[in-house]
C-alpha cells in the first residue's frame, strides 16, 4: 500500500492516547501462559507482532480469549504443538520462545517470515547450548528445530546489550537447575525482570547483571502501558512541525526505554513529563511536547539500548536540528527488521537529507529543508515506514511511502491517531 504524506497546513494540536507497548504485550502473554491459572491482560497490543506471540501460545495449548481484556487460562504446562510455530515478523516471539521451548519435555520448531529468517539467532543459540539446549538452525538462522532437554544454569557475559537475548536466557533459567546469571555491557530494557518479579519469580538485578532461579509464576492481572516507541513518532512530529503542541497520554516511562526523552532535552527540545503513576511494576505518564529550535548532539554508548528502536525517527529529528548529529555504537541496527542504517540513509537521502552512513550509525548535518517530491520504500519495516511518514510532514513537496501497511506490525492505529491531531 502506498501512502502520500504532505506538509500539514496547521500546527499539530491536541492529545492522543498512545497504544499498547509491544515489548510488554509479548511478555505479558508469554509469561501468563507459563502461570497455572487465569491471568488478565489489560490493554494488550493489537499489533501483528504481539499477536504472533499470542498465536504461538495458543498453539502450545494455552486457552486465550477476549472478555474486553485478554484472558489467558493455562495449566502451567505447555503442550507439545502439532505444527511448527509461526513467529511471523517478530524477533521477540522467536527469541523468547526459544528460551522457553529449549527446556520443555517435547521437541518444537520455530519459523518466521523472510525478514525474520535473515536475522541472527546465534546470539541465543550459543548461550542456550551452554545451558544444555539442543537447537538445529540454518547456519544461525531460523527455522529453529528445538529438541527439548533438561537445562542447567550458566553465568553468561554477553557482548551485546540485547533485551531479547537477556530475556531468552532468563526464561531458560526459569526452568533450569541452579542460579542463572546474565551480564550485559549496558543495561537493555528490563521489562522481563520487572514482570517476572511481579509474577513471583526468584529474580534479582544488580547494575547490568540479573540472576534467576527455577521458579513457578503466579497468574495475575497485567496492565500494559502505552508504547514510548510508538509515541516517538508523535514526539518528533510535535518538535519539528512549526507551532505544534501535543499531549501523549499513558506512555510507559521505564528508564530503560526513555533515551529519546533525554536526547530531546539534550537537543533543547521542549518536552515535559506530566502525571506519573505505576502499573504492574512499570512507570506510566503523560508527555507534552512543543515545537522547538533544536541543536545537534552526539548519541552513543549506554544510551543506545535505551532508544534503539527510535533511532530511525531520531535521524529525521536530526535533519531539523542545527549542526552535526553523530549517532554511533548502534551497529546492531543492521540486524533489525531491515538494515536500518542503510535503509534510513538511502531513503532520507532521496527526500533531501544530508546524512551519511557509518559502520555503526549515521552522521547528519542539519538543519536542512527536505525537498520531498519522491517515492520512498519501507523495506517491509514498520519503523522505517513511520519515520518516513514523519519526514513527509516537514518536506516541501509530498512524500509517497511504498509498503506503508507494514506499520501494522506494531501500530495499526498510526494513521488514525495522526489524523486526530492534524
Ligand atoms: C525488544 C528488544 C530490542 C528491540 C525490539 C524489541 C524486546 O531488541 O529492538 O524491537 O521486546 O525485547 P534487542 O534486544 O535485540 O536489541
Amino acid at each position: 500500500m502506498k501512502k502520500k504524506v504532505s506538509k500539514p497546513e496547521k500546527p499539530l494540536k491536541g492529545s492522543i492516547v498512545v497504544p499498547s507497548d509491544k515489548s510488554i504485550s509479548h511478555r505479558a502473554v508469554i509469561f501468563a501462559s507459563l502461570a497455572k491459572g487465569r491471568s488478565i491482560i489489560k490493554n494488550f497490543s493489537n499489533g501483528k507482532d504481539p499477536v504472533s506471540s499470542l498465536d504461538v501460545c495458543r498453539a502450545l495449548g494455552v486457552d486465550a480469549f477476549w472478555e474486553n481484556d485478554l484472558i489467558i487460562k493455562s495449566s502451567g504446562n505447555l503442550k507439545n504443538p502439532s505444527v511448527p510455530l509461526d513467529c511471523g515478523n517478530s524477533g521477540t516471539t522467536m527469541r523468547l520462545m526459544a528460551g522457553i521451548l529449549s527446556g520443555q519435555k517435547f521437541d518444537s520448531e520455530l519459523f518466521g517470515d523472510e525478514s525474520l529468517s535473515k536475522r541472527p539467532m546465534k546470539r541465543i543459540i550459543e548461550p542456550l547450548s551452554l545451558m544444555g539446549a539442543d537447537i538445529l538452525s540454518l547456519n544461525g538462522h531460523a527455522p529453529l528445530k528445538i529438541c527439548g532437554k533438561n537445562l542447567h544454569s550458566i553465568d553468561y557475559h554477553s557482548k551485546l546489550a540485547s533485551a531479547q537475548v537477556k530475556s531468552c536466557i532468563l526464561l531458560a533459567g526459569l526452568n533450569a537447575d541452579g542460579v542463572t546469571s546474565f551480564t550485559e555491557p549496558y543495561l537493555s530494557r528490563n521489562h522481563t525482570e520487572i514482570l517476572l518479579k511481579y509474577m513471583g519469580a526468584d529474580i534479582q538485578s544488580f547494575n547490568n547483571t540479573v540472576k534467576i532461579k527455577k521458579s513457578e509464576l503466579n497468574p495475575c492481572v497485567i496492565t500494559v502501558p502505552g508504547d514510548i516507541s510508538s509515541a516517538a513518532y508523535f514526539i518528533v512530529a510535535g518538535l519539528i512541525v512549526p507551532d505544534s503542541d501535543i499531549i501523549l497520554k499513558n506512555v510507559g516511562l521505564n528508564p530503560t526505554r526513555t533515551g529519546i526523552i533525554d536526547v530531546v532535552k539534550l537537543m533543547g527540545g521542549d518536552i515535559q513529563i506530566l502525571d506519573c503513576h505505576e502499573a504492574s511494576g512499570e512507570i506510566v505518564g503523560d508527555i507534552r511536547v512543543k515545537y522547538s529550535d533544536l541543536k545537534a548532539c552526539t548519541i552513543e554508548k549506554d544510551i543506545i539500548p535505551r532508544l534503539i528502536d527510535e533511532l530511525p525517527v531520531i535521524a529525521v529529528l536530526a535533519t531539523q536540528a542545527d549542526g552535526q548529529t553523530v549517532i554511533k555504537d548502534a551497529s546492531d541496527l543492521r540486524n533489525k527488521e531491515s538494515d536500518r542504517i542503510k535503509a534510513v540513509v538511502t531513503e532520507l537521502s532521496k527526500i533531501g537529507a544530508d546524512i551519511k552512513e557509518t559502520g555503526d550509525g549515521f552522521v547528519i548535518n542539519g538543519k536542512n529543508t527536505l525537498k520531498g517530491g519522491c517515492c520512498v520504500e519501507s523495506y517491509h519495516d514498520h519503523r522505517l515506514a513511520m519515520s518516513l511518514f514523519v519526514s513527509g510532514l516537514v518536506s516541501s513537496a509530498p512524500v509517497v511511502i511504498d509498503g506503508f501497511e507494514w506499520v501494522n506490525i506494531s501500530f495499526p492505529e498510526f494513521e488514525k491517531l495522526f489524523d486526530d491531531i492534524l
